[in-house]
């Protein structure tokens, strides 16, 4: 099993999750983070950090969510490893919540 990041972090990007996991498992790109399911353990610790809500269990996640299973092991493929918090994205707040964000997903 994997934890996954999924729509709602996309153009908010807060990164409170990279500071709590143990195995370094987060990869960013410029509007958004994923985790290698390769390396995440489980731990559970990431999620509830998120403020943004987008950390799931991939067998809890909401409907219509399933595509970022795939999209978070294709990702983390390339993006580069995150560790330490940085600033959230200009207008995190108000893209937090925001439906149809997807299409907005930066690769
Ligand atoms: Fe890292 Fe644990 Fe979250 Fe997996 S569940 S991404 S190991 S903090
Ligand atoms: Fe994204 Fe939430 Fe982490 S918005 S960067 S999954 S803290």
């Amino acid at each position: 099993m994997t934890f996954v990041v999924t729509e709602n972090c996309i153009k908010c990007k807060f990164t409170d999750c990279v500071d709590v996991c143990p195995v370094d498992c987060f990869h960013v790109g410029p509007n958004f983070l994923v985790i290698d399911p390769d390396e995440c353990i489980d731990c559970t610790l990431c999620e509830p950090e998120c403020p943004a809500e987008a950390i799931f269990s991939e067998d809890e996640l909401p409907e219509g969510q399933e595509i970022f299973i795939e999209l978070n092991a294709e990702l983390s493929k390339t993006w580069p490893i995150i560790t330490d918090v940085t600033d959230p994205l200009e207008d995190a707040d108000n893209w937090n919540g925001k439906e149809g964000k997807l299409d907005l997903l930066e690769k």
